[in-house]
């Protein structure tokens, strides 16, 4: 029997690696630039908690979710998304209160039962922050802005910043019954299950993709008509410090978000290359009741979740490759007497910093050196007979093949 990655997921093989490591480098310097700490939180949740943050009526807790009773019948949840699990492990640590500010980031796998497409797997990894405790707008655009700049730091171009702003609960509440009476007749005519659906969250209609119903949509109220004044004022001080920040943005009225918890500034970044319709890069937005939702003091967070996967995507789409690591040296033995002076040799190199591997099972000599060009060896030390005869180890630059003998206590030295 061979077995295969289960559908939706992936590895990542040694020579991909570098590229993942050099991501969550670049995203935990940029976030801890910004004052935030790093939060681990366990991989799988009570399945309520998901239930009550993302809303039942969400498709990720509709469809999506790996649900499973555990041996004690307790029913348990792949998290299918980061920001639920960090209000429960803050609060239930006692870091949450109110009148004070919490920033934290992580880099977490999320597990969503999707159909599996160029960019959309069913584990995929997330990158992203949450800033706790700030009602103001000016932790709004901070949240902006550090996703922007992690990008820049990537070297990503062609990025588009969409915002928008949904109000408050109220302002959803009466939107939606407008959306609902524009869209009337054609909801009339729908399956039961995309009424229920449309009913439960009227938003996510302005999502679609289904070419009908987009110019159904056409001529429909924007939220952005519907905002009360301190909402309206909130998203003009957003839009102002992101501009006095110097990042570009466009106001998107129909980005609305997926999960039910978002309430006033919500924003996605789209690619405009590599990805085709999975786009988005990443999506955040404004909570407020989330963190009392789930037990804790009624503390307002804001927050964004970046693609793994997709920002990779486009960096090979854009020819971005951050450098893969060579091996400092491979140690070659050219005749059996040299391997147990290689041994030596290997511990005194790693003891000064130089990474270096060597043959364990006496193959021959081009054996190895085949050995050293697969490991990417920048250099390969050969040591036969002669060199043990000269105490001086050959040492062959792989690069451009040039060679030179070097006294085996300046080994170390010379690779340096
Ligand atoms: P989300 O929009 O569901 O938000 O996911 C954020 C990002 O994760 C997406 O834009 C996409 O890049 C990536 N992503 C999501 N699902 C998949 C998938 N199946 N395959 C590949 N990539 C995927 C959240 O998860 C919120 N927790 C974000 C947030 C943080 N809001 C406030 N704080």
């Amino acid at each position: 029997m061979r077995y295969q990655a289960a559908r939706g997921t992936h590895d990542v093989l040694p020579a991909d690696a570098h590229r993942w490591q050099s991501l969550e480098r670049e995203f935990a310097a940029t976030a801890e630039l910004y004052g935030y700490r790093e939060i681990r939180t366990p991989a799988f949740e009570d399945t309520e908690l998901f239930v009550r943050s993302s809303g039942e009526g969400s498709e990720v807790v509709s469809k999506q979710m790996y649900t499973f009773l555990d041996k004690g019948d307790r029913s348990l949840t792949l998290k299918p998304e980061g920001t639920a699990p960090v209000l429960r492990a803050l609060i239930e640590a006692g870091q949450l209160a109110q009148h004070s500010t919490t920033r934290v980031w992580y880099a977490t796998p999320i597990y969503r039962y999707e159909r599996p497409s160029k960019g959309r797997y069913r584990e995929a990894h997330q990158v992203g922050f949450e800033l706790l405790g700030s009602h103001s707008p000016d932790a709004d655009a901070e949240v902006v802005e550090l996703t922007v700049r992690f990008f820049e730091r990537l070297g990503l171009q062609g990025l588009r910043v969409l915002i928008n702003s949904i109000g408050g609960p109220e302002t959803r509440a009466a939107y939606s019954s407008k959306l609902l009476a524009h869209v009337g007749s054609w909801l009339e005519a729908q399956p039961e299950e995309v009424r229920a659906k449309a009913l439960a969250n009227p938003m996510r209609l302005l999502d679609t993709k289904d070419p009908e119903l987009r110019q159904v949509l056409e001529g429909a109220p924007m939220v952005l008509d519907s905002l009360e004044s301190a909402s309206v004022e909130r998203f003009e001080q957003v839009r102002r410090r992101l501009s006095e920040a110097g990042v570009e943005f466009e106001v998107k009225p129909d980005i609305v978000r997926g999960l039910d918890y978002y309430t006033e500034t919500v924003f996605e970044v789209v690619a405009t290359s590599g990805l085709g319709s999975q786009d988005s890069l990443c999506g955040g937005g404004r909570y407020a009741g989330l963190a009392k939702e789930l037990g804790g003091a009624d503390v307002p967070g804001v927050g964004v979740a970046i693609g793994v996967e997709r920002v990779l995507l486009v960096m090979e789409a854009l020819g971005i490759s951050p450098p893969e690591p060579r091996l400092g040296a491979f140690l070659v033995a050219a005749t059996p007497a040299a391997r147990q002076p290689l041994f030596e040799l290997a511990r005194t190199l790693r003891e000064k910093g130089v990474s270096c591997t060597l043959d364990l099972d006496g193959r021959s000599m081009k054996a190895q050196l085949r050995q050293a060009d697969r490991e990417r060896a920048r250099f390969a030390v050969i040591v036969g007979d002669d060199e043990l005869a000269s105490g001086q180890a050959s040492v062959r630059d792989l690069d451009s093949s040039q060679q030179k003998s070097v006294p085996f206590e300046e080994v170390a030295c010379a690779l340096r």
